[in-house]
């Protein structure tokens, strides 16, 4: 209940904000603008999109995240038929990071797919409910970040079985698919997991090899250059300068034409498109 009470402060924040931003289109006093650059850090471009142009919106959203028909337990990317695309963050939730990111994604209307650690979703249960409320979809990332080709199966169930009390306990959904850690799980693995818990195994197709730090601009480009219908993107919201890239990225993606959904939505366009 303490979450009910304390979101709307910040929720009548960005009302303000919206309101300030839609009435300075008219008018020039931006006086009582708050201060959003401050979230935002040293990424000073990010405040400029809604104040210099429409915000590109994301108008998938209603699409099916039905897989009930998937046929393969694991996934790299959706189909490649449409430009629907799933942007995936890993290791978090990051007290600091985190939330920056979902500004970002709240201001361009953009879903996305948290691969939660059950251990940092244990820590910061706000976070992982802030996640939900705003329409992302969360994922089981196991709990201490093990490789799982190297623990035994009675292993591997406890990793998933606190990972997912965890997030069910922070925000009361449960987590519908899995992420490996290091994309590390044996064939054998893949198939009990997805008989026992019904996660499909969600890898990716686009790996910005953000974790090596090469840069804001230079993870965004890779980002970009990788993307084609149907990519799952891999970002750790673990570190800020992965998260900094992120405007540039979703900015250019969605000029480009591609749709963000989440990786549920994509495996479910992929089912349908595949009957
Ligand atoms: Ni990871």
């Amino acid at each position: 209940m303490m979450y009910l009470f304390l979101r709307p402060v910040s929720k009548s924040l960005s009302i303000v904000a919206l309101i300030v931003g839609l009435s300075s289109c008219a008018s020039k006093d931006v006086s009582e603008e708050p201060s959003v650059p401050s979230l935002v850090g040293k990424n000073t471009g990010y405040g400029e999109t809604s104040i210099n142009g429409p915000v590109p919106q994301n108008p998938e959203m209603r699409l099916s995240s039905d897989f009930s028909r998937m046929s393969a337990t694991s996934i790299s990317s959706g189909s490649r038929s449409r430009k629907l695309i799933a942007l995936t963050f890993d290791d978090g939730p990051n007290p600091s990071h985190t939330p920056r990111l979902l500004d970002m994604l709240r201001r361009r209307n953009v879903k996305a797919t948290f691969y939660v650690t059950g251990e940092r979703a244990a820590n910061h249960p706000d976070i992982i409910r802030r996640i939900v409320s705003e329409g992302h979809e969360i994922g089981n990332h196991t709990w201490t970040h093990p490789n799982l080709k190297k623990l035994s199966d009675d292993r591997v169930r406890r990793e998933l079985n606190k990972t997912r009390d965890a997030i069910v306990n922070a925000c009361g959904v449960q987590p519908r698919t899995m992420r490996p850690p290091y994309g590390s799980m044996y064939q054998k693995q893949r198939e009990w997991v997805y008989r026992e818990y019904g996660y499909p195994i969600v890898l990716w197709d686009v790996d910005p090899l953000d974790w090596k730090k090469p840069g804001p601009s230079v993870v965004a480009q890779r980002l970009i250059s990788g993307t084609r219908n149907g990519s799952i993107l891999l970002v750790h919201d673990l570190h800020g300068s992965s998260v900094d890239a992120m405007p540039q990225t979703i900015d250019t993606l969605l000029r480009k034409g591609y749709q963000f959904v989440t990786v549920s939505q994509l495996i479910a366009q992929k089912s349908v498109a595949a009957r």
